[in-house]
């Protein structure tokens, strides 16, 4: 890091200890507590996360402001850290008022942004549930995995890394026993995390909500994956319909979901056929052939024609076809094209989570 990013990095550490101190220590941290611990949240895993608070204590009232103000960083450096809006009359106040604060810290685990969640009330549109930073020098959203840097550490003993959806996802599983958790910044998985991803591991297992959305977002990151690092195995952990993988802990405790999250994984294949399904009903038999050309297509692009005869067989044996004449339906349709990606540069560092310096 040249100085300025080093010295981002410090108010962000400054940062994460006083939000972490006002949520445990203080009065004014008692209702985020309390929300946390209402969520789950045991205090092993506050600490282990530096969650914190950044209280709402009133207009004149910036406790980050002041506090960095009194230790003496510089304006511009402030403006530059996203950890304050600049008003018109270019005075700095918190950006983060009254939210839980769930530090975004880098593959080595330092701290180069903030999420703030709001609790007690409705979001809107002026009151995202979420407020991320905004990029600076040290926080290239694209870039950067919640959790990298303790996951990575759990990957090589198990071998894969797994997808959630949400920072209280990543959280909770951790504190349930499953430390392989990363997530995306917000909703967007980007070529650039695959890469990073596919640096670190020869699995990505995907676990996003037990939801419509969820269900879409895993189409998309498997299609994003097979794109950009064709080399990277992909399984996914499909949630029960209605759960996302922090209330599956919650609601059936740590050993259940371990025992989910090893059992349930299934491959792309079996996703997309199970998904295709979506609101077809194969008892109709314009359904069922809509199901079949669209699941044939999806059986075309499995490279070895073992893996093709046994997903055939599947699909013959539940519909109670012949299987020669879907294996004469598929040989019809065209070939997949193949698409070569440029290799990805596996020169055994882990980026930062921001471009190093040149
Ligand atoms: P909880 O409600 O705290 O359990 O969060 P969640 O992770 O279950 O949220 P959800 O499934 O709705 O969204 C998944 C992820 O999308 C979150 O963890 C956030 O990273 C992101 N996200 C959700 N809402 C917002 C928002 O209002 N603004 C932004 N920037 N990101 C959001
Ligand atoms: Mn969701
Ligand atoms: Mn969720
Ligand atoms: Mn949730
Ligand atoms: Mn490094």
């Amino acid at each position: 890091a040249n100085p300025e990013q080093a010295q981002l990095l410090k108010i962000h550490a400054e940062a994460t200890k006083l939000y972490h101190h006002v949520l445990v220590n203080t009065p004014a941290g008692k209702l985020a507590l309390q929300y946390l611990t209402q969520r789950g949240m045991t205090v092993d895993l506050i600490n282990q996360f530096e969650l914190g608070y950044a209280p709402d204590l009133g207009a004149d009232k910036q406790i980050l402001h002041e506090y960095a103000q009194k230790a003496g960083f510089d304006y511009q450096l402030l403006r530059k850290s996203g950890l304050f809006v600049e008003r018109h009359d270019g005075q700095l106040r918190d950006r983060f008022h009254g939210r839980v604060m769930y530090p975004i810290k880098d593959s080595h685990g330092q701290v180069i942004a903030f999420s703030g969640r709001i609790f007690g009330k409705k979001a809107s549109a002026n009151t995202p549930k979420y407020l991320n930073s905004p990029e600076t020098d040290i926080f290239n959203k694209r870039r950067t995995l919640f959790n990298l840097n303790l996951a990575r550490e759990a990957a090589r003993e198990v071998g894969h890394l797994t997808l959630f959806e949400g920072f209280m996802d990543v959280i909770s599983a951790y504190g349930a026993g499953v430390k392989t958790g990363i997530a995306s910044m917000g909703t967007s998985f980007t070529s650039e995390q695959v890469q990073i991803i596919a640096r670190q591991v020869k699995q990505l297992n995907i676990a996003y909500d037990g939801d419509e959305a969820g269900q879409a977002a895993i189409d998309r990151a498997l299609k994003l994956v097979e794109d950009t690092a064709p080399n990277l195995n992909l399984r996914v952990v499909q949630l029960p319909a209605g759960l996302d993988p922090d209330e599956y802990v919650q609601k059936y405790g740590a050993i259940k979901f371990q025992d989910y999250m090893e059992h349930r994984e299934e491959t792309p294949v079996d996703f997309r056929l199970s998904y295709l399904r979506n609101g077809l009903n194969l008892k109709k038999q314009s359904d069922l052939i809509a199901y079949l050309k669209a699941a044939l297509q999806v059986i075309r692009v499995i490279p070895d024609p073992l893996g093709q005869s046994v997903y055939l067989k599947k699909l013959a044996t539940e519909f109670g076809l012949d299987q020669g004449s879907l294996e004469r339906q598929l040989a019809e349709l065209p070939q997949p094209q193949v698409v070569t990606p440029p290799p990805i540069e596996d020169n055994g560092e882990i980026p930062h989570g921001f471009d190093p310096p040149p």
